[in-house]
Formats: C-alpha cells, structure tokens, sequence
C-alpha cells in the first residue's frame, strides 16, 4: 500500500452505458485496494443504479453526480444508452459533452493525479492537460477491435478513414499485417460508416476516437498478452502511444455470495435439477433489443433443439404464442434481474448463448463454457470473428446482408456445440483457453503492474 503522502486521486469518467460502468468501477476497486483515492463521476440517475460502494472501499470510492444537462429531443428519464429505447445515441452524447464544465470545474477544485476517460469526450484531454493532470483513456475494447475500428495514427487524428464504403469493412483492413479474418459481416458494417460522418452530438465517433488517443498520456487495455497478443504489438506499432494492458478482469467469483436472495435461490433451485453441463445459458446484454422476427426465431430454434436453456431476457414481449407452455420443465425464460456469474458457474451449464459484448465473452469462456454467438452490436461482430478462429465455438450461421437466421440455424448451432460429438472440439477448446480467462493471478498481476504505471507517471507540477 503506497503511502499517505505517496497515493494518488484518480477520477474514472466513463461514457453513459453499463458495459462501461462496470469495468470502470472494477478497475476503481483495485486501484482503491492499492490505497488511491477514486471519484467516480456519473449522473445521478446512473449513479444511484449502480452498485453500492462495497464497505471496504466506502472511504475510498466516491460517487460524484452530475446532472446530465437538458439537450433537445432528449426524454427527461434518459441517462443511459439503455433507456434510449430506439432513440439516436447521438442527443445522449451530446448531453454528456455539456457535462464538460460541471467536469472541469471538478477537476479544478479537486485537483486529481488522474483522469480515466473513455472513448466519448474528445474535449477532455486538452482541459486536463492545461490543468497538468495525468491522462488515460481506458479502452474496454479489445485489441483486435482497436486495430480494426481506429485507422493508423495520423490519419485516426485527421478524423479520416481511407474506408469510406460498407464493403470495405467487410475484409481486415490493409494495416493489419498478418493472416486475420478481424472484419464485419455486410449487415454489420452500416454503423462503422456511420460512425465515420458527423452525427447530432456535431462530431463524429472516429473524431472521439482520435481525440482520446492523441489525448492520452497512457491507453489502458481489457487485454492480455496470452491470448492474441499480436494484436497488443500491432496496436502499439499503430500508435505512438504507451499500451498497457490491464488483463482480462475476469471478475472475482465470491461462492455462496447471494445466498438469501431469493431470486438466485429460485434459478439455483431450478440449475440443481438439471444434468451436469447440460444446460444453455442464453443471455444477449443489456443493449441489444431483437425485433421481433429475430426473437421468434431464437425463441423456436432454442424449443427445436430440445436441449434445457435457461433464457435471461428482460422484456419478452413478442415471444411465440404458448412457447413457454411447450417448453416448460425444459426451458425457463427469466424476465427478472439474473445474477450472470452465479448461473455461468454452475455446474449444469454447459455452454453459453451470447451476444459477444467483451465482458460476456470472458465471463463465458472463464469457466471454459463453449459459445454459441449471435453478435449484433458495435464490435461485437469482431469478438465472434475471433473466438471462432480460435474454436472456443460457433456463430450462428446468418444471411450476410440483413443478419437474418432461422429456427433451424439456432437449433443445429445450439445442438453442435452442446450435444454433438463433433461439438468436443468446442468444449476443449474452451476449457483451454478459459484457464488463460480465468486466470486470477495473471489478471491480477496486469492489474498491479497498471497501477505501479499511474504512481510512477504521474504529472508532478500541479
Ligand atoms: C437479489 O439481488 C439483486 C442485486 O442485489 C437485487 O436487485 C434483487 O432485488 C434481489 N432479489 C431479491 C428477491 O432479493
Ligand atoms: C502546470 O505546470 C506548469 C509547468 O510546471 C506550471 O508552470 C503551471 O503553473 C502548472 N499549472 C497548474 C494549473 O498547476
């Protein structure tokens, strides 16, 4: 533990969504662990969604509200891209860059070591950098997704991309020097064009991007070496950046936490009575919202398999008429808040249906669960493309241009990877590879040598 005189104020700024939140808030624990103090700035909303400050940190992780700024078209209950429900991203991002002088004022008064920011505030570093603080941007992107979405340095800071059709997504781009099959499907690649024009926040999310990287004094990773760790390498040659790789943060697995909550004891109770690994777990993330077509045809394809699943989805209007009937002792579709770790690390799932956001996909495979991948969001598309190379299981086999699938498809792919025998291939792989996940003490030491890199860098004349 550094001491009093030697430790640090670190302030995380993540952007407005829970696959951000998290990681963010894990990192501040294990810099809190480490004796720092952390503000964690969010809106009030968000803040009082999240979870509380555990007891061992209440003195040294503190919340910090700021009020999201009114901007218009944007609904009064909205702090989070999970309450857009259908509405452009872009009115919310441009509420969080009005959050840039309650901010500024902040870091003012308060003086911090750090700021860790995320990929939305391309006017934070310059104000950080006048008040002499230290500067991180925190990618909770992988690797391979960085080299893929930013362009090399210079042309990323220039806000420009020799990309400029959707097909040109669809192959690994020319900076990526070795064999890869990194690139988006047809249907996946509208909102990377997208991304490269200017949308209603008035900029465009290459030029964040640029902004963040230019801006930063350091860019912490969710990455390791041990698992395609050429694409650390790349990334470093790409931008004359310090890249340091945070590890995977397969988050800690408390046993017997959530003993007396009675929802985790209704799912156990139901997991106890099925066969070992024998159970899929599906579960798509809080921001991917099926319509309805692509909900049925998960929903029968899951019946047709005949295999037992255990479907976390919160909002299931749109399901087949009777579907839960016929399914019933069978497949449980659970429309309250699920516990993902407690249900991943029982011992009757077998496998794990996912959508393929980062933090599901280390989750999954650290209890070496093989996938079935459905991916359908930002980068989501690559993290398949991947895993699939390194067969830790399958993708849904889709139309490339609209991303449909059939009953049929989820059926074969959720039967191949749970009860086929050539599905074995899958599960060793999986096993293989999610000891790497897993691996706490690897991850930990990553996590240690990220915080020795905040105490040594820090901007000493404030
Ligand atoms: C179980 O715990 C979760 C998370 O803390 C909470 O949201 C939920 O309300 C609890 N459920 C019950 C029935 O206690
Ligand atoms: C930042 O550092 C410079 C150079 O050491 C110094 O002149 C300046 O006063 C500092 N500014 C603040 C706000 O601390």
């Amino acid at each position: 533990m550094a001491g009093k005189s030697g430790s640090l104020h670190v302030v995380m700024f993540p952007w407005l969504a829970f696959g951000h939140f998290i990681p963010f808030l894990d990192l501040s624990k294990f810099i809190a662990q480490r004796g720092h103090k952390v503000s964690f700035i969010s809106t009030p909303k968000n803040v009082d969604r999240l979870p509380k400050i555990p007891l061992e940190f209440a003195s040294s992780i503190t919340y910090v509200k700021i009020p999201l700024p009114r901007v218009d078209g944007l609904p009064e209950n909205v702090e989070a891209t999970v309450d857009l429900g259908g509405l452009d991203v872009a009115v919310l991002k441009k509420a969080y860059d009005g959050l840039e002088p309650e901010l500024t004022r902040f870091l003012e008064s308060s003086a911090p070591d750090w700021i860790i920011y995320d990929f939305a505030p391309y006017w934070l570093p310059p104000i950080a950098a006048k008040l002499n603080i230290s500067k991180s941007w925190f990618s909770i992107y992988s690797a391979f997704s960085m080299a893929f979405l930013a362009p090399p340095f210079e042309v990323l800071i220039a806000g420009t991309d020799p990309r400029t059709k959707v097909e040109d997504f669809t192959v690994p781009p020319k900076w990526i020097p070795f064999e890869s099959k990194v690139a988006f499907k047809l249907h996946e690649s509208r909102w990377m064009l997208e991304s490269r024009n200017l949308d209603g926040s008035g900029v465009s999310d290459l030029y964040r991007l640029g902004s963040v990287v230019k801006g930063a004094d350091v860019i912490l990773m969710r990455y390791c070496r041990e698992f395609e760790g050429q694409w650390l390498k790349l990334v470093e040659d790409l931008h004359p950046r310090p890249f340091i790789p945070v590890g995977l943060m397969p988050p800690p697995v408390e046993k017997n936490s959530l003993e007396n909550n009675e929802s985790w004891t209704a799912i156990k109770d139901w997991l106890d009575g099925q066969g070992k690994g024998s159970v899929v777990y599906v579960a798509l993330g809080s921001e991917v919202s099926l319509n309805q077509l692509q909900l049925s045809e998960l929903a029968l394809g899951l019946e047709l398999s005949g295999v037992p699943f255990f479907w976390a989805l919160r909002n299931p209007s749109g399901l087949p008429g009777g579907f839960e009937d016929r399914v019933k002792g069978r497949g449980i579709v659970w429309k309250n808040w699920a516990p993902q770790l407690n249900i991943l690390s029982h011992d009757s799932v077998g496998g794990f249906l996912t959508h393929c956001g980062w933090g599901s996909s280390i989750e999954g495979l650290m209890f070496g669960h093989p996938l079935i991948m459905l991916p359908f969001v930002i980068d989501t598309g690559l993290i398949a493309r991947v895993l699939e190379e390194n067969q830790v299981g399958i993708e849904i086999p889709r139309n490339d241009v609209d991303g449909s699938y059939t009953s049929d498809s989820v059926a074969n792919s959720v039967r191949l990877v749970m009860v086929e025998n050539e599905g074995k291939v899958f599960k060793d792989k999986a096993k293989e590879i999610g000891a790497i996940f897993g691996d706490q003490d690897l991850h930990n030491s990553y996590l240690q040598k990220s915080v020795d890199y905040l105490e040594k860098n820090r901007n000493e004349s404030r």
